[in-house]
């Protein structure tokens, strides 16, 4: 399973990025916001770090807007995929980007009709948002099941984004059921290296070392 990054801060991008894990980055209009960064600017930096994915979103409502802002944004970088709204404007954008090759990653997907006409539609990507869904009290995770389901007996090719990702679990649920890719925030990243067990024996092993160590000099 691929993880992405759901960020447009550089900083954070570039300091995870060394870890050699990230595999995409997924952005939309909160998370340039909360960078604070110019939009293009961020886009072309994040995309000279990262070498694969970069999801870009416009705020078009008509499918002519929103193909307009994606022939854009495909020119800042090589690796950008239009961000597009699961509407009926946003699918008919999706079959006129994806015949120009610029990839699309269908967001905002809630239900597995959404999911299956975003595939019907031809995009490359569907982003079901679980952790909106668990918000209000839906299983966030049963819907990438049914999405994985539908895509799997159909052979569709558009892969599955598990985005809004609120924790470690939802990461791994997503590994189980075989998603294409998971896109977390840096937090939950981090989170994903940790275990106070994993911390517990590293102290362990230091305290232990270093005991060896003076035990070996005394008898000297
Ligand atoms: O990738 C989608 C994500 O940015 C939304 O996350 O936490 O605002 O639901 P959240």
């Amino acid at each position: 399973m691929k993880i992405f990054l759901d960020t447009a801060d550089v900083d954070k991008i570039r300091s995870l990025a060394e870890t050699g894990l990230v595999d995409g980055i997924t952005t939309n209009p909160t998370l340039i916001m909360k960078a604070g960064r110019e939009h293009k600017q961020a886009i072309q930096e994040i995309c000279k770090i990262i070498k694969g994915p970069v999801s870009v979103e416009g705020i078009g409502e008509t499918a002519e807007e929103m193909v307009k802002d994606a022939r854009v944004f495909a020119k800042w970088a090589p690796s950008v995929v239009a961000k597009v709204p699961m509407t009926a404007e946003g699918l008919k954008a999706v079959r006129v980007l994806e015949k120009e090759g610029i990839p699309c990653n269908v967001t905002l997907v809630f239900s597995p009709a959404q999911a299956l006409l975003a595939a019907k539609a031809g995009a490359s990507y569907a982003s079901p948002f679980v952790g909106r869904l668990d918000d209000v009290s839906e299983r966030g995770m049963h819907l990438v099941e049914e999405i994985l389901q539908i895509y799997e007996l159909y052979g569709f090719k558009t892969q599955v984004i598990v985005a809004s990702v609120r924790s470690p679990m939802h990461v791994t649920q997503a590994a189980k059921m075989g998603a294409h890719i998971a896109t977390v925030p840096p937090e939950i990243f981090g989170k994903l290296f940790s275990h106070p067990l994993t911390d517990k024996g590293i102290q362990q092993f230091v305290e232990d070392y270093k005991k060896a160590e003076s035990a070996a000099k005394a008898k000297k």
